[in-house]
Parts: C-alpha cells; sequence; structure tokens
C-alpha cells in the first residue's frame, strides 16, 4: 500500500468518523501501517477494497476508528507548559479555590503520563505551601488497556526523559529498565474509561488538561460541540490546557490567554 494512497484514503475516511486530516499528518504512517494489518487480515486486495468492505460492513467502521486513535504521551511532555502550570496556575488555583482541594480533569490520559505529572508538580512543589489542601485529579481515557497501564505505573526511560532529574530521583523506583512510580503519587489520580465524546465527569473542575486529543484529531463542528461541554465543567477563574499544536475552533468571551505560546486559557466568565 503507498503512501499517498493510504493518505487519500485517510482524507476521505476521517471526515466520515468527524476527524480531521492535519491532525493526523504526523502520525499518518502508524494509522497506514494498522490499516495495511487490516487488509491483510481480511484477505482483501487493497484499500480499493477495503472502501467496500467498509460500504458492506457498517460495523468495521468501528474497527477504523480504533487505528486512528494515538496514544503517544510521555511525563512533562512540552516542559515549558508544566512550569508555567507550576509556577502561576497550581499556585494562584491554590489559593483562590474555595475547597479543600484543587479538582483537575485530564482528557485523553493515555497511560497517566500527565495526570501523574501533574500529581507530581503537586507534591514537590505546591502542597509544602498549601499544607491543608489536596489535590484530586480525573483522568480519563477511552482505551481500556491504556487506563490499565496507567493503573500499573511503570515506565520505559523514553516516557521520563523529559523529567528533571530530581523529580525522576525522588518519584520513581528504578527495577531493570522500567521505572516505577511510588504510590503516594498515584493516590491522587482517579481513572474513568471514558469517551470524550460521549461522557465526561460530572466537575466542576480547577483546571482541564485536553492536550492533542479533541482539537488534535476531531473535526471543528465536533470540536465546537465538545468544548462548549468542557467550558460547562470549569469552574470562573479556572485554567483550560490544550496541546501547542491545538487551536481553539472559535473565540469565546468566556477564556482569555493565560499563557498563549504554551495554548493555556482561563475561564473569565
Ligand atoms: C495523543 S494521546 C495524548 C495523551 C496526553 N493527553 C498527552 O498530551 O500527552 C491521546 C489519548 O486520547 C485517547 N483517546 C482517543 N480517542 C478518545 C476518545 N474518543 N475519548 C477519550 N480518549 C480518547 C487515546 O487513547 C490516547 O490515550
Amino acid at each position: 500500500m503507498s503512501g499517498n494512497k493510504c493518505v487519500e484514503f485517510l482524507q476521505w475516511a476521517l471526515p466520515q468518523m468527524r476527524m480531521r486530516w492535519p491532525g493526523f499528518r504526523k502520525v499518518r504512517r502508524q494509522v497506514c501501517r494498522r490499516i495495511a494489518g487490516r487488509i491483510e487480515e481480511l484477505h482483501l486486495a487493497g484499500l480499493s477494497h477495503y472502501k467496500t468492505y467498509l460500504a458492506d460492513h457498517r460495523e468495521e467502521w468501528k474497527k477504523l476508528e480504533s487505528f486512528c486513535r494515538i496514544s503517544i504521551s510521555r511525563f512533562y511532555r512540552d516542559k515549558s507548559v508544566f512550569q508555567f502550570l507550576q509556577d502561576v496556575v497550581l499556585k494562584e488555583l491554590a489559593q483562590e479555590a474555595g475547597t479543600d482541594s484543587v479538582r483537575c480533569w485530564c482528557c485523553g490520559c493515555a497511560a497517566g503520563e500527565e495526570p501523574y505529572t501533574l500529581s507530581l508538580l503537586w507534591h514537590h512543589f505546591l502542597k509544602p505551601s498549601f499544607p491543608s489542601k489536596d489535590i484530586e485529579i480525573i483522568a480519563t481515557d477511552s482505551m481500556k488497556h491504556m487506563l490499565h497501564r496507567a493503573l500499573k505505573g511503570h515506565y520505559a526511560g523514553s516516557s521520563i526523559k523529559e523529567l528533571p532529574a530530581a523529580l525522576l530521583q525522588a518519584a520513581f523506583i528504578r527495577q531493570n529498565k522500567q521505572y516505577l512510580l511510588k504510590s503516594a503519587y498515584r493516590d491522587s489520580v482517579r481513572f474513568l474509561q471514558q469517551d470524550v465524546r460521549k461522557r465526561m465527569p460530572a466537575g466542576p473542575f480547577h483546571l482541564i488538561l485536553c492536550r492533542y486529543l479533541v482539537f488534535t484529531y476531531f473535526d471543528e463542528k465536533l470540536q465546537g460541540k465538545l468544548l462548549e461541554k468542557i467550558l460547562t465543567r470549569l469552574v470562573t477563574g479556572g485554567a483550560l490546557v490544550l496541546g501547542k499544536i491545538d487551536r481553539l475552533p472559535y473565540t469565546t468571551e468566556k477564556l482569555e490567554p493565560w499563557s498563549e505560546g504554551d495554548r493555556i486559557y482561563r475561564k473569565i466568565r
């Protein structure tokens, strides 16, 4: 299967699943490899036959959609984002939250790298200044096996390579080539299997991270619909964090940039 043919196929198929091609440009090889494997498994002659197969077997679209789930993540991904969360956002949220805990939601949490990074920052840098407060993190993902991995808390070296050395040393136990996150950091995170297109945790949250999922892969109309729902779960004064390549689908007076380049927004009304 040639790369060009697969790109053409994706440009045809993605909009039918309410997804957008630009989000997949960089990861297309991974998706194309999965599709090629499926074509082989079905003993089909190529992509045009797969198109016919999709037309004849509506349930195959679910399979195709699963090939389009990208699970790349790592601890401390986009260093400047977590630095800003640590120095500014979490501090302000902890000061202003009129509750015992700062409530966070990580949407599309992969194997826990992102919610656990928040937990690490909290316990190391914020907790000493806010001893009476806690952090509560709800982390959701649609893929059961990712959540399973998250609960185990075992990571390869590539997942933790961006973590500052002090955090790595304090929070992980090395086991051969793997790193095990200590349970103290895992206890603040609750994982739920949810497809964000169908369900979201109720909230309200002081901080929502929705990075490299909704605003990367979904089409603009779906992004807009989900943004509305996300915003109803964010308190006024709370922060919404997107991935660095993500864009809001429309401008809204409910949000103002908090850290422009890092795509961190504050809800102002
Ligand atoms: C590219 S990863 C991003 C992980 C993390 N947010 C980060 O920025 O490092 C996208 C994650 O979204 C999950 N995902 C894909 N489609 C989803 C959906 N419809 N609902 C919830 N999670 C989904 C994938 O399983 C994957 O773990």
